[in-house]
């Protein structure tokens, strides 16, 4: 294999997410979900009909056939399938997947599900989320039922979309519905409960004898101290690595965590005053699911260096794309900054692609127990411009090159790498950001649903026919 060679049954995709793509969020038997109230109440924009991927599909899929991809990643909307989270099923939402599925496999489309991207169903939500144990029941139900009833199309299965995210969006950036700021303990617990949850339905999974494949994706990002030879900055480093890489990392291949992981992390939910609860029967179920994980999936989009920082709470989030507006500055944890040369995107997103190499021989290293990592998002938000029926983005087919370069590298490094999903498949509704900032191949009007694949489709299709970067 030469070093710019892919596997040669590498797959090549790319993701969306139901709430993101769909539309139709309040029809066709939908329940609620929490973000459909918040989103209203902000007033900023509407997930509907977002890229109305509920009637469009077919265009889309037909489109990843034409530009070579093999592989697409989507998530089934928990509330279409239980409107109220547990009880009484939609008939017209599983009807609904069904058809989604079987129309991924006329196109030779092989779909990689997940069963939560960011949506638990109001019902639940109102209840604590994942915060109480009632969810994880409900999730493990729900689950279940997407095994069986999904069994003839859906081979490759992941239970959450970036618990981390989920986690510190809600509980310490404040960004995602019932946001509260600075809450760490909060963040742990979410975190552990929704590995527990994981953990349960891999377990169903695999003790129900299905056939196919389960994991979980987690949104990595490496942390390097800003000076290498400031213990103070090694310290923010290491708090903001435990919160989002070594603890989910360590329940998701370990089943447990790490001596220096739990010290790390109860000391940071003291700074907020909470503690974690783990009992020891989680961590019974979770050992026994860490063996039987078939894959993680990394969503890596950027790395950070952090400093020492001892002041107030300070956090700001870019959700506009007015450059220089984010911050991110915890007390008791660390300063993110940026390190001069380094490129960011308009969002203040800091590009750097080797953070992706760290990371995936960090995993090999760290967890030898590790079988395969499929990239499940990586990508670039972009203004695109859309100039005489073309969008010319070359700065994400740079973006997607250097990463997709990095893979390679850690191929040839000797770590297991099963595929590539560029977020996003289509434009579609960012959570915090509304429609400018977009990320697609194919450029979609809103007003039209017109795709018009850009100059990264055609880069990529090239990528994806000869497995050659
Ligand atoms: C990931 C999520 O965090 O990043 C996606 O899985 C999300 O749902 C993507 O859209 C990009 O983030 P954003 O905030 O730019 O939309």
């Amino acid at each position: 294999m030469s070093s710019n060679q892919f596997p040669a049954n590498f797959v090549f995709g790319g993701a969306t997410a139901a709430y993101q793509v769909e539309g139709e969020t309040q029809t066709h038997g939908k329940g609620k979900v929490a973000w459909d109230d918040f989103l209203k109440d902000q007033g900023r924009f509407s997930p509907d009909p977002a890229s109305d991927f509920y009637n469009q599909y077919p265009r889309d899929l037909e489109l990843c056939e034409r530009f070579g991809m093999n592989g697409i990643r989507l998530s089934i909307a928990w509330s279409r399938i239980f409107p109220s989270g547990t009880g009484k099923v939609n008939p017209e939402g599983i009807q609904y997947y069904h058809d989604l599925f079987k129309c991924c496999r006329a196109h030779g489309v092989e779909p990689y599900v997940t069963l939560h991207h960011f949506d638990t169903p109001l019902a639940l939500f109102e209840k604590g989320d994942f915060l109480n144990r009632e969810t994880i029941d409900a999730f493990v139900d729900y689950a279940t039922f997407c095994f069986k009833e999904f069994a003839d199309d859906v081979t490759y299965w992941f239970t959450f979309n970036e618990i981390w995210a989920d986690a510190t969006n809600t509980f310490i950036e404040g960004t995602f519905p019932g946001g509260e700021k600075a809450n760490l303990a909060k963040c742990f617990q979410c975190e552990h409960n929704m590995m527990l949850a994981h953990a349960r339905a891999v377990l169903a999974f695999k003790h129900g004898g299905f056939s196919g494949k389960i994991g979980v994706i987690q949104s990595l990002e490496y942390k390097y101290p800003l000076d290498e030879n400031s213990a103070a900055d090694i310290n923010a480093a290491k708090n903001e690595d435990v919160l989002q890489n070594q603890f989910l990392l360590d329940a998701t291949f370990r089943g447990d965590y790490a001596a220096d992981t739990l010290e790390v992390a109860n000391r940071l939910a003291a700074v907020s005053g909470g503690s974690i609860e783990i009992r020891e029967d989680d961590l019974v179920i979770m050992r026994e699911a860490a063996a039987l994980n078939d894959y993680l999936g990394v969503n890596y989009y950027q790395s950070r260096f952090l400093r020492a920082y001892e002041g107030e709470n300070d956090l700001h989030h870019n959700g506009t794309g007015e450059k220089g507006t984010d911050r991110f500055r915890l007390a008791g944890v660390g300063e993110r900054v940026n390190k001069p040369g380094i490129p960011t995107t308009d969002w203040d997103w800091i590009i750097y692609p080797e953070g992706l190499f760290d990371l995936l021989v960090r995993i090999r290293l760290q967890y030898p127990n590790y079988k395969e990592i499929f990239i499940t998002e990586n990508g670039m938000g972009y203004k695109d411009p859309f100039v005489d029926g073309f969008v010319d983005d070359a700065p994400r087919i740079d973006y997607v090159e250097k990463h997709l370069a990095a893979v390679l590298r850690a191929i040839e490094a000797g770590v297991n790498v099963g595929g590539y999903f560029m977020w996003s498949l289509q434009d579609q509704f960012s959570w915090t950001n509304g429609y400018n900032k977009r990320y697609g191949f194919f450029y979609v009007d809103y007003e039209t649903q017109e795709r018009t694949p850009k100059a990264s489709a055609y880069w990529f299709k090239r990528v994806a026919q000869t497995h050659c970067l």
